[in-house]
């Protein structure tokens, strides 16, 4: 390994805070496998940085260390807890009410999970219309919402002795919207914060102040946040990474397993016919249809992008794809989502593919969260700025440089994922061209 390139990145010395927007059940899920596996109680199944490996050099080197040891992340040890929720419940009573852990395993981390408080939440009822609480940040402009929202950050980070931040929003989904005047430049989005502009979200206003503050920003939602230029900019002027949106778990993560895997064989599909029941907030939220537009965009963008029917009109150009989610609270968090695919093969005969995914959506969830922040912090230490591309992975709507399409295909993402980090540490990247075997 070339020093040279390593020596670039600070090291990931000192505590780490973890800062989330909405302390719900992916937060409460994921701080609280966090503290399991620091006890030694539980394994992080689910996460690339605790669990993959990466091959370096050839594949008759034998030198395949696991990434967390080839690339220099914080330590699980090393984080901090912290956020905001609309709600009082501490993140021991956001893991109770979710009820995604079973008591006996949420009990060994009641102590620290306890510990962590929700500050009051800036929070817009014309965003998320089926919920309310007590615990919101009132009076004032947007501009003023935000500040407070800096004044939170510098807090916290003195109280709990952070060295760095990230912060990664885990809030409920917003209505939908497109990106309007306001958020074309930073001047237009600082006007509008001064001016309370409509077109604000909540969410923009948590990245914003994150951004100022020189916090990295990831998305887990489908909502616009992030993903609008006056943001791309501010990213950037403050050297600061970002990455979204709506983290890829569920329905949409089998879809593209599947999709590619199809279209690598040239097998055609006629329609993609896909349901789910979900009882939890989320499922509730997302009854709305506002929020529900917002989801279904990322959710339906998907396989257009990997099938291309642009380029194979014959094969996906009359695809018939429809998404719905149901709220059906008995199930909790414990989604069932159905695929019908009715795909056709050679001559046109056709045929049928039925997938029933009994998941559990903050399990498949919070391992992402894990990843994200620890490659986020990552970049940061290594000066990696705006838009952080090889994190495509683990988002449904991968955010992109303007005009570039986004790449879907999770094993073309992980590859990406895997040669930058193989970059970054001055390793030769894995064009799996394979030539020198043979020669
Ligand atoms: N679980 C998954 O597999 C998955 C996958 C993709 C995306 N997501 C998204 O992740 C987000 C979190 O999912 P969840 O299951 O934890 O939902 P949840 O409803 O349990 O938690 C969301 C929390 O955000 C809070 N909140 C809403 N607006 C807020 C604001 N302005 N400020 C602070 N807090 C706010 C809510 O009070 C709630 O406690 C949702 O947007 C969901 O769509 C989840």
């Amino acid at each position: 390994m070339s020093n040279q390139q390593s020596a670039k990145i600070a090291p990931a010395d000192g505590k780490l805070g973890i800062l989330i927007p909405g302390i719900g059940a992916v937060a409460s899920t994921f701080m609280a496998g966090v503290e399991l596996v620091k006890r030694g109680a539980a394994q992080p199944v689910g996460s690339l940085t605790q669990l993959a490996t990466i091959r370096l050099g050839k594949r008759t080197d034998g030198r395949s260390p696991m990434i967390k040891d080839f690339a220099p992340l914080a330590k699980l040890d090393d984080l901090v807890f912290g956020g905001w929720d609309i709600y009082e419940d501490n993140a021991y009573e956001a893991a109770a009410h979710a009820k995604v852990l079973d008591a006996g395993m949420l009990e060994q981390v009641k102590e620290p999970l306890s510990s962590v408080k929700p500050m009051k939440a800036v929070f817009d009822q014309n965003y998320v219309k089926r919920i309310t609480g007590p615990n919101i940040k009132q009076g004032g402009t947007k501009r003023d919402q935000a500040e407070m929202l800096i004044e939170d950050i510098t807090t916290f980070k003195q109280n709990n002795g952070c060295d760095r931040l990230v912060m990664i929003w885990c809030g409920s989904t917003e209505v939908f919207g497109r990106p309007t005047a306001v958020h074309q430049t930073l001047k237009d989005f600082e006007c509008g914060l001064m001016k309370n502009n409509p077109d604000i979200a909540p969410s923009q206003i948590y990245a914003y102040a994150a951004l100022q503050a020189g916090v990295p920003f990831a998305n887990g939602a489908p909502n616009l946040t992030s993903d609008i230029p006056a943001m791309l900019d501010l990213s950037r002027d403050r050297g600061v990474p970002i990455c979204g949106k709506d983290f890829k778990t569920g329905q949409t993560f089998m879809k593209t397993l599947i999709a590619p895997g199809l279209k690598s064989r040239m097998l055609g599909i006629n329609g993609w016919f896909s349901t789910n029941i979900l009882g939890n907030r989320d499922g509730e939220v997302l009854e709305d249809p506002g929020s529900f537009k917002t989801k279904e965009e990322t959710k339906l963008s998907v396989l257009d992008q990997i099938l291309q029917p642009e380029l194979y009109p014959l094969l996906y150009k009359d695809l018939y794809h429809s998404v719905k989610i149901n709220y059906y609270p008995p199930r909790g968090d414990s989604k069932e989502g159905w695929d019908n695919i009715d795909i056709f093969g050679w001559l046109g005969y056709p045929m049928q593919i039925k997938i029933d995914f009994l998941c559990r959506d903050s399990i498949l969830a919070a391992p992402l969260v894990l990843d994200l922040v620890l490659f986020l912090d990552l970049a940061q230490r290594a000066g990696m700025k705006g838009i952080q591309e090889w994190l495509s992975f683990y988002f449904k709507g991968p955010m992109t440089a303007p005009g570039l399409y986004p790449e879907h295909d999770i094993f073309i993402q992980l590859m990406k994922l895997k040669n930058r980090l193989r970059h970054l540490m001055g390793e030769d990247l894995i064009t799996h061209l394979g030539l020198e075997y043979y020669d």
